[in-house]
């Protein structure tokens, strides 16, 4: 099938929102979900009392769909991200999405923008949004008795100016993105509201990303402010264990192409101190893909880690075979990707 793309300069996309053509919503009522309703309108009406706007009863998902080099449509492992909907879902008294619903609506919302799905080659991707909203007016403290479940698109570059190019981050000091029982493993967006005094701060800091600590002890690793740390030591794959930290997908499977590479990997405690002789690290995530880190401030010391200007060889190698598997270059062995088109 051929598709006449929207007409945008693909290879220099931000990562910011351009609207697409629909979006795909669905509504929690007395109990169950209703059928889907897809929208060219990319504004919401919802009560002024909705607990979403008042108690931050919200959660939400990103992943993304790619051309691969043969002309499909594909997405990287909707399903992981439709079971941490639902852990999130759960912790803050949301109700469950069916898997086959967030399938189905992330589908749904890759068809009807498939125009907007960015061409092989470029580099670019289409970000899908899923987002679930408690609404219907409540002003007490409770969990909603409604629900709005949506998903939209947006075609997306880099999250990191440069794309796979090192940048330099800080350790976040005075402010932490999660507390120690909280809600740091969920995605809900309260948890990126906390970091944005943190952000401020890595700005004055002239850095591009923030590291935060763990909030209990102050010591160990827990993860940046848009995604998970991951270090580099020898032939290990080392990431922190932390349960105020996002299980990300991408680390997850970083971490099985790592092992497919012959490393060990190790997901544990990280201190501070230990970071010093990490030969490369990175930043992974699902917009910031691996975005390697060239150097840390940790008050006033300065760790650097390889080049400045270019990875170290084993980011690039697992750079390399993530997005090829995405793309379809390098055989798909995990089955991670579903068809789209
Ligand atoms: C993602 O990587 O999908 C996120 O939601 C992080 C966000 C800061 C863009």
């Amino acid at each position: 099938m051929s598709v006449v793309k929207a007409d945008l300069d693909w290879s220099n996309l931000p990562f910011t929102y351009v609207k697409t053509d629909k979006n795909v919503r669905y509504h929690y009522k007395d109990g169950s979900w209703g059928a889907p309703e897809i929208c060219e309108e990319d504004m919401l009406s919802i009560n002024i009392a909705a607990p979403a706007l008042h108690y931050g009863q919200q959660g939400f998902e990103g992943l993304k769909a790619f051309e691969t080099r043969d002309g499909r449509v594909v997405c990287f492992r909707p399903d992981e991200n439709a079971k941490r909907m639902n852990r999130t879902n759960s912790r803050i008294n949301m109700p469950e999405i069916p898997e086959e619903i967030f399938i189905s609506a992330v589908e749904t919302v890759i068809r009807e923008n498939i125009r907007f799905v960015p061409p092989y080659g470029t580099g670019a991707s289409l970000y899908l949004r899923p987002l679930m909203i408690g609404v219907g007016p409540k002003v007490g403290l409770g969990p909603a008795d409604e629900y709005i479940f949506l998903v939209f698109a947006t075609p997306v570059g880099p999250y990191y100016k440069g794309g796979f190019k090192p940048v330099d981050a800080v350790i976040v000091e005075g402010f932490d993105r999660a507390a120690p029982h909280g809600v740091g493993d969920c995605k809900v967006g309260g948890n990126y509201a906390a970091g944005l005094p943190g952000s401020k701060f890595v700005k004055e800091q002239g850095c591009a990303v923030g590291l935060y600590l763990d909030p209990q002890h102050n010591r160990y690793i827990d993860e940046f402010s848009t995604s998970n740390f991951i270090g580099i030591k020898d032939s290990s794959y080392i990431t922190p264990k932390s349960p105020s930290i996002l299980p990300s997908i991408t680390n997850k499977s970083l971490a099985t192409i790592a092992q497919d590479m012959g490393m060990l990997v190790e997901s544990r405690q990280v201190e501070i101190g230990e970071v010093e002789g990490f030969d490369e690290v990175g930043a992974v995530g699902t917009a910031a893909v691996i975005t390697p880190v060239h150097s840390i401030k940790y008050g006033d010391k300065i760790l650097t880690f390889g080049e400045k200007d270019s990875a170290g060889p084993v980011l690039t190698k697992l750079y390399e075979t993530l997005t090829k598997i995405q793309t379809g270059e390098v055989e798909d062995k995990h089955r991670w990707l579903l068809e789209i088109l």
